[in-house]
Order: C-alpha cells, then structure tokens, then sequence
C-alpha cells in the first residue's frame, strides 16, 4: 500500500497553516514545521493550543484555511486520498464499536480501504499479536480494559501499514501502567520504521520518546528543535530569593541571567548552570539587596513549558 513519494521529502511539511473556524476562532495563526522521515516527534501544547486542529487538517478531519500541507511530498488538498493512505491516525476518544469483536474491526477496517478480506486477516492477526491482543480477538471489545483498548485502537491504524501514524493524546487519562506499555508498544512501531507524531500535555511522555518536538500555544509554534537541544536549554537554574526589607523601584542587570520582582520581599532568578552564584549576590549587595534565603525552582521542563507558553496552568503530571 506504500506509494511512491517524493524522494527525500520529509514525513510532514506543513506551512504557514491557518484556520479559522465558523464561528470566528482562529485556532492555527501560520504554523510551519517539519518532520522528517523515522523521526518520533511530539506536539506539545496546553489545552485549546491547536493540536487536535492540526492534526485534523492532516488527517482530512478539519478544512484548512490557508496554507499548505505535504505528506511524504504528497499536497493534501491536491491529493487528498494519496496522502490518506500514507497516514494512520490514533484519535483521542475511543471511536471503535464496542459490540464488535478486535478481529472483526481490524479486519473492516483494512476493508475500507480496500484491502481484500484474505489479507485482512493475515493482517489483524499481525496486529493483535503485536499489540498483545491476540487471545482477546473473539471477545466483545466492551470487555477489554481501558489500556487494550487504547492498544486496539493503535492495531486498527496500523491495519493500512502506513507510512505516518499520528496519535492524539493517546495516553491521556489513563494510568502510568498503561501508559508505559503504549510506549513500548510505539517505540516498536516506530523502531519498525514508521514515522510517528503525537501530541501530549505530558512533558514526560515527550521526554521518554520524542526525538524532535514543536511546542504550540494559542496557535502559534513557540519552540521546535531536537529535544537534547531544548534540555541543553534548561540548562538553566531557577531560584526564588527572599530579600530583607523591600526591594528599591530598579533591579540591577545581571549579565546573563534574568532578575524579575514576584512581589516586594521576593525575587525570580534564573540564572546559567555555570555561573558564579557569588557574582550574582555582589551584584545585588551593591544595589543594597540582601538575600536573606533562597530555594531552587521546581521540574525544568515544567518551567521551561510554563515559560514558553506563558501559561500558568500546570500541564498535568
Ligand atoms: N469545531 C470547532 N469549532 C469552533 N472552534 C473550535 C472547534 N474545534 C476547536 N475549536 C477551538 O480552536 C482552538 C484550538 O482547539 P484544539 O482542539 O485544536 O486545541 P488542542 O490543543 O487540541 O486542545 P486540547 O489539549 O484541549 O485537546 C480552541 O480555542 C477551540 O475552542
Ligand atoms: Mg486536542
């Protein structure tokens, strides 16, 4: 079912996207990113960011506004059907017919698309038996637990052996088990050679398995790079300093770091790893500020998120 693509073209571009929903909400402002080929890449965002729309335009769910997408170098709105079979996509709810058996909703699945029933079958049993549901194929899928029938779900898309799988949300709202076993199960799909873009509010899910990710807010992409690049980046200490007396109306500079009042007793500070703590509190003793206690900050990557999407709600852990 692979077609032939554009050689060299990334798994994903998308640029300059926009959308503008009927009733007025601008929910993407111009997003523009890459994936490559292989790549495991999270989409990160808090809620309302964007992400669901962004993967609804790729996946053909949502109408675009503006702007382009390719999948493996194959134009979305050109050639709508090529690039769906390119895709297999993992959606948020639990979307499958709970009175139907694993077996037979792979296999109608593979249908759809067109897959003749001897294949099907050769086919759902590969998945179920790679997804750890092989004994559960006969039974009604009401009766599998919350986490098989996230599994199933992944089995389903996986049906079309696409060549891009993209999962929104897939562990949220289920516990740390299963979700370690999700993550097993796509590290070996993705190691398997298929590309594979998740979005997640889960900081720790795009720790353990993104190589690349894009950080969305309000619809605009505010970071994207490697994941070891945006760690490098936390390579950043945060410290909040409580002062004696009332701080004066003017901080002083402190080269390199970033000195900001919480209120007129305390102090945020974010300073580099490798910086002199000292040179930091000479400064401030010039400026006739004594720190009288300090403490670290808490998770970087929390903060770093936080910061980036100015956003005070905690994404959850
Ligand atoms: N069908 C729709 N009609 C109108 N507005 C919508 C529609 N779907 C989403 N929106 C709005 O678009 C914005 C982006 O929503 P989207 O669902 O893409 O965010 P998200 O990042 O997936 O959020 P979450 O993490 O909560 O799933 C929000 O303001 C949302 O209210
Ligand atoms: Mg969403």
């Amino acid at each position: 079912m692979i077609s032939p693509t554009a050689s060299g073209a990334p798994a994903l571009r998308v640029h300059d996207l926009r959308k503008t929903y009927d009733n007025g909400v601008q929910a993407l402002k111009g997003v523009s990113l890459e994936v490559a080929p292989g790549d495991f890449f999270a989409l990160l965002g808090p809620n309302g960011a964007g992400k669901s729309t962004l993967i609804g335009i790729v996946s053909s769910l949502v109408n675009l506004s503006q702007g382009e997408v390719q999948v493996f170098g194959t134009d979305l709105v050109s050639e709508r059907s090529a690039t769906m079979r390119l895709l297999g996509l993992v959606p948020q709810e639990i979307n499958f017919n709970l009175f139907e058996k694993p077996f037979d909703i792979l296999v109608n699945y593979a249908g759809f698309y067109g897959l003749p029933r001897a294949e099907a079958e050769v086919r759902a049993e590969q998945e179920l038996r790679r997804a750890h549901l092989w004994d559960k194929a006969q039974m009604m899928s009401r009766t599998l637990s919350g986490g098989m029938k996230r599994r199933l779900m992944i089995a389903r898309a996986m049906m079309t052996r696409p060549r891009l799988l993209i999962l929104d949300e897939p562990t949220a709202g289920v516990d740390i088990e299963i979700r370690r076993d999700m993550w097993k199960t796509l590290q070996e799909i993705n190691a398997a050679g298929t590309t594979i873009i998740l979005t997640t509010h889960y900081l720790e899910e795009a720790e353990q398995l993104c190589r690349n990710l894009a950080i969305i807010n309000h619809g605009r992409i505010v970071e994207q790079g490697p994941m070891r690049g945006l760690l490098a980046k936390l390579d950043v200490e945060g410290f909040m300093l409580d002062v004696e007396g009332e701080l004066p109306a003017a901080l002083p500079a402190i080269d390199g770091a970033r000195l900001v009042a919480v209120d007129a007793h305390t102090l945020d500070l974010d300073m580099p790893r490798a910086m002199d703590l000292n040179r930091v509190f000479d400064t401030l003793g010039t400026a006739g500020i004594r720190v009288r206690s300090m403490r670290t900050k808490s998770n970087r990557l929390e903060e770093l998120f936080v910061r980036l999407t100015g956003n005070l709600e905690t994404p959850a852990a």
